[in-house]
């Protein structure tokens, strides 16, 4: 199974990549699982506006600026997606919101109807929660087919040492079945 799971975050030390990484690797799944993923710099490009835009028009001959292609190329190639959510003040992490603009002037159906699981964390006791049902509201509107969502709370307290497992037994049975619905929608 092709799985395409990131943090929707720009930070290189990200707890929402590693949540992301983490539910990507205990999706129950008969065949192996090819992950890709974002890294920090993928998130590294220019704030958008129309003028940026069209200089990069101007520059290259097309609006398509390559990072955002490279989202869009990721998402189509996999038959899931995970997005775990990094919360700004309430919100999505400008550097995610930032890359999903450019994206959707290119493609404004970003998900392509891919079955996709949402999920958030933060150091606090919330996990995100603003900023994932921002995404559960809005994300169907851009072409996603949400099968569930998961904040996980207090990201640092919240898995064993070697973050093999989820601490609270209710979070991580929830964890499982959102896993095992989110692979019964694989292409
Ligand atoms: C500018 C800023 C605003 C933040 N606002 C929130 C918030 O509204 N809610 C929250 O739970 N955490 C908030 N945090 C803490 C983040 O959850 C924390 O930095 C987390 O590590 C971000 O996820 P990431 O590591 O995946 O980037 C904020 C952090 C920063 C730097």
């Amino acid at each position: 199974m092709k799985v395409f799971a990131f943090g929707a975050s720009g930070s290189d030390t990200s707890i929402n990549q590693k949540l992301a990484v983490f539910a990507a690797n205990k999706l129950p799944c008969s065949t192996p699982i090819e992950l890709s993923t974002l890294e920090a710099d993928d998130f590294d490009l220019p704030l958008f506006t129309s003028q940026k835009e069209q200089e990069l028009e101007q520059s290259t001959g097309s609006k398509a600026h390559p990072k955002a292609q490279a989202l869009l190329d990721k998402i189509q190639a996999a038959d899931v997606v995970i997005v775990s959510f990094a919360e700004h003040n309430g919100n999505y992490s400008a550097a995610f919101k930032n890359l999903f603009d450019w994206a959707s002037r290119i493609e404004q159906k970003i998900f392509q109807n891919k079955p996709t699981l949402l999920l958030s964390t933060s150091p606090g006791g919330r996990g995100g929660k603003s900023a994932l049902e921002i995404a559960e509201k809005s994300l169907p509107r851009f072409g996603a087919a949400v099968v569930g969502s998961l904040s996980i709370p207090s990201f640092h307290e919240a898995f064993n040492e070697n973050m093999s497992m989820l601490r609270n037994d209710e979070l991580s049975y929830r964890m499982d079945e959102l896993l095992k619905t989110l692979s019964s929608h694989a292409s």
